[in-house]
This record gives C-alpha cells, sequence and structure tokens, in this order.
C-alpha cells in the first residue's frame, strides 16, 4: 500500500483522539485534527479562534468554509504528504465533499474511514469524566483510564480540566448534532466502499487491536 489516509470517525467521545495516540506512534502519520486545532486557535485568540468559540461553546459546528479552509491548508503541507491520520473532519457531506476534491486534483484519495461505534449513553459516561491537560490535550478519564497522581498529566506533568463543552447540556447538543449533520457522512463513505465499523464499546487496547487487523486486512487487499 502505498499511502495510508484514514478518517478516525464517530460520535464525541467514541474514543477517536485515543485511538489515534496509539495509531500515530504505530504508523509514524501526522495526526490532524480539526477540534485541536481550533481549541489551539482559540487559545492563541486569531481571528479564526474567535469566530469558532462561540460554535464550539454551545455544541455547533464551525461553519463549513472556515473549516475546509483550515484542513485543506493543513493537508496541503509537506509533512501530509504521504499519508495522514484526520480525526473530526470532514463533519458534513459538504466537507466530505470538499476533502475529496482537494485529494483527487493530487491523485489522492482517503483509504478508509474508521467508524468506532459507540451508543449515546456511553458517550454520556464517558465525555463527563474525561479530563484533558492544559499542555498538549493529553487524554484520560476518571473511571477508565486515570492518570498515576490526581489532576496532574502522567506525561508533561500539566494540570488536568474538564472541557468547557464536556458540560453535560453541551455533549446533549453535540450528540443531536452528530446524529443531524455529521451520521450522514457514514452513508457517503459506505456507498464508496471505503467504511470500515469498530465496536467502539470494548477497551482501548482491543479497539486498538481490532483497528490494526482492519488495517492490515486493507494492505493484504491491496496487494492481492
Ligand atoms: P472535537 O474536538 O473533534 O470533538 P469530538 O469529535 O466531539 O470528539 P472528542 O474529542 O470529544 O472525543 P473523541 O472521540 O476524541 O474521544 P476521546 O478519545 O477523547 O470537536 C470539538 C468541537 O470543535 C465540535 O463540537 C465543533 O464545534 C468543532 N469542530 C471540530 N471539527 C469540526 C468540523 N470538521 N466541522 C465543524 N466543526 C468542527 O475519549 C473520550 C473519553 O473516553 C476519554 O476520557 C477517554 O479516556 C475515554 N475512552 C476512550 N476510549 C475508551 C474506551 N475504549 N473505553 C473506555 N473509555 C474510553
Amino acid at each position: 500500500m502505498s499511502e495510508l489516509n484514514l478518517i478516525l470517525f464517530g460520535p464525541p467521545g467514541a474514543g477517536k483522539g485515543t485511538q489515534a495516540e496509539r495509531l500515530r506512534s504505530d504508523f509514524q502519520l501526522p495526526y490532524i485534527a480539526t477540534g485541536d486545532m481550533l481549541r489551539g486557535n482559540v487559545k492563541d485568540g486569531t481571528e479564526l479562534g474567535q469566530k469558532a468559540k462561540e460554535y464550539m461553546d454551545r455544541g455547533d459546528l464551525v461553519p463549513d468554509e472556515l473549516i475546509v479552509a483550515m484542513a485543506g491548508e493543513r493537508l496541503d503541507e509537506e509533512d501530509a504528504q504521504d499519508g495522514f491520520i484526520l480525526d473530526g473532519f470532514p463533519r458534513t457531506v459538504h466537507q466530505a465533499e470538499a476533502l475529496s476534491k482537494q485529494l483527487s486534483q493530487v491523485g489522492r484519495r482517503i483509504t478508509a474511514v474508521l467508524l468506532i461505534d459507540v451508543p449515546d449513553e456511553e458517550v454520556v459516561r464517558r465525555l463527563s469524566g474525561r479530563r484533558v491537560c492544559v499542555k498538549a490535550g493529553h487524554n484520560y478519564h476518571v473511571e477508565f483510564d486515570p492518570p498515576k497522581h490526581d489532576d496532574v498529566c502522567d506525561q508533561d506533568g500539566s494540570r488536568l480540566v474538564q472541557r468547557d463543552d464536556d458540560k453535560p447540556e453541551v455533549v446533549e447538543k453535540r450528540l443531536n448534532v452528530y446524529h443531524e449533520q455529521t451520521e450522514p457522512v457514514v452513508h457517503y463513505y459506505d456507498e464508496k466502499g471505503i467504511l470500515r465499523r469498530v465496536d467502539g464499546t470494548r477497551g482501548p487496547t482491543e479497539v486498538h487491536d481490532h483497528i490494526r487487523a482492519v488495517i492490515a486486512t486493507l494492505r493484504l487487499e491491496e496487494d492481492v
């Protein structure tokens, strides 16, 4: 297989970020997470961050034109030319079409879309217990994946906090937005034959093993 262009897909809290951390070290691929990029812009007070913040705080999607431009520029960078892991993009059919157009213009395509399937009640459980470090956004869960010392990141020693959009009323909104605006993207990629489903209710290591098996199968299929 020449290049691995992966999309990690699924509802909020499905474990996309958790799996991405493992996959990026498995395959040495750049990890492009639109949520992290937006939070970086908010933190830096850029014009994009100022525009995006109100949507994010409400649990709404940031308008397509802003996201498509931001993700498109990132995908044009040198390190993304031999493969990438996308997380949180595309999230609407319009974004999926824009991505497909950008890649096809340079003879590239998405290798697979990995849908991490998790029911709504599990999403609520996971997001209410999620803690992230202020320095680099490393993820923990108070019950399923606690840090060694309370409220301190194992990896860089920074403080752990709850994300503003992990508050219960915002989580409910994010789930509604996912079902209404993002789920149609599942159908879009299923029709193209590149969607692969993974049971996200299993533990992080089992989910990781499953994803690796899916990628190994894709590589075998390409070699046949
Ligand atoms: P974004 O940051 O992309 O958030 P999200 O998609 O809602 O996903 P999360 O980061 O909340 O969850 P995750 O699936 O990565 O789960 P995680 O691994 O952390 O987007 C935020 C906002 O930005 C959006 O609402 C929107 O406003 C805007 N935005 C971003 N992209 C956009 C776009 N393309 N278009 C428009 N707007 C956009 O895991 C969650 C928790 O569960 C953790 O605590 C973890 O430790 C735990 N956990 C993980 N896996 C397991 C497991 N297998 N078992 C038990 N616990 C687990």
